[in-house]
């Protein structure tokens, strides 16, 4: 698998330790109790020769913003919760980008004649290159996962292919433009964890994701803006027995500078129970939710994105609760 950096892995603490890093503010650190060992590559770096089309991309943002009919029709083929989302244009506080939120399933619903004329404005091109990196990377990047999450002196690793049969992933295109609401805010995405197994990004060369080190939490390390970057979520954490962690990141913005990201997440099956398979080291004491199985990935995906909705401004908590989504899924999860 030359092509996949993971069984090489650049953990957190290589990567390049930021000039002045800065504490982050105003915020507790949250950190699942079991942080494993540093050299498991739940944040690496994919060597790969897919490039994402950064220009289709730009160009599928602007004209969905240009023309609010096409943004519409989009939209209405995913009423729940809509593609095209723009809260930022109006919501100053929200996290300050916009976002195409696209699937399998839900691309399923788009009518040919809609699909037809998003189709020279970067659609296409956009989802030739989701294809691309499904059918070239999904599987080498979660069997290295799973092998390197066996820990030393293990044979067997974890076989996470089972659980992901369904293809239950996501795409994402980010525009962190500087045209919306707040457009000084640094507030780019606010820190949080995903939800699912793992994450590929692709950046276009422009600075602002960091994670969080696990050493020394609050403390946020850029990613460099050239590389494509594998980060493990939640599911991962529980699957794996605490072995792999959930990355801890964010976005900031450069006030003035457009920046854009294009996001493939994979997660679980969601008939899946979540709790740490059988071949998994043991290194979390996990809650009993978790132990007794009550955890299914459909019921966490709503749970966490609840919260979710909130922070990017797509909708309000109807429990009005301020409390964060890392601090509340620690609740859960955690022993
Ligand atoms: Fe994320």
């Amino acid at each position: 698998m030359a092509d996949v950096a993971v069984p090489v892995p650049l953990a957190i603490p290589n990567l390049p330790t930021p000039a002045g890093a800065k504490a982050e503010v105003g915020a507790a650190p949250a950190t699942p109790s079991s942080a494993s060992s540093s050299s498991t590559p739940d944040v690496a770096f994919l060597d790969t020769p897919l490039r994402a089309p950064f220009d289709a991309i730009g160009q599928l943002f602007d004209h969905l913003r240009a023309n609010p009919a096409a943004a519409e029709a989009l939209n209405a083929t995913y009423p729940t919760r809509g593609v095209f989302k723009a809260a930022a244009v109006r919501n100053g506080t929200s996290d300050q980008k916009l976002t195409v939120d696209l699937s399998p399933n839900r691309l399923s619903g788009v009518p040919d004649a809609l699909r037809a004329t998003l189709a020279p404005h970067g659609f296409d091109r956009v989802l030739e290159f989701f294809g691309a990196l499904m059918t070239q990377h999904l599987d080498p990047v979660m069997g290295a996962l799973g092998a390197s999450a066996a820990g030393e002196g293990s044979n067997s690793g974890i076989d996470f292919a089972p659980l992901h049969r369904a293809r239950n992933v996501n795409f994402r295109l980010c525009d962190y433009t500087p045209d919306t609401a707040a457009p000084q805010s640094e507030n780019g995405c606010g820190a949080h964890r995903d939800y699912g197994t793992f994450s590929i990004i692709f950046q276009d060369g422009t600075a602002g994701l960091e994670v969080e080190s696990p050493a020394r939490p609050g403390v946020w390390l850029p990613v460099p803006a050239d590389r494509v970057v594998v980060l493990c979520g939640w599911s991962a954490f529980v699957l794996s027995g605490g072995e792999l962690r959930a990355v801890r990141h964010r976005v900031r913005r450069q006030p003035g500078v457009r920046r854009l990201s294009a996001v493939l997440f994979v997660a679980p099956d969601l008939d899946v129970v979540l709790r740490p398979l059988p071949t998994a080291k043991q290194t979390t004491r996990f809650s009993n939710a978790v132990t007794s199985g009550e955890i299914s990935v459909s019921w966490f995906k709503e749970f966490m994105g609840k919260r979710w909705r909130y922070r990017e401004g797509n909708a309000q908590l109807e429990d009005g609760e301020r409390i964060t989504q890392d601090v509340d899924i620690e609740r859960l999860l955690l022993a």
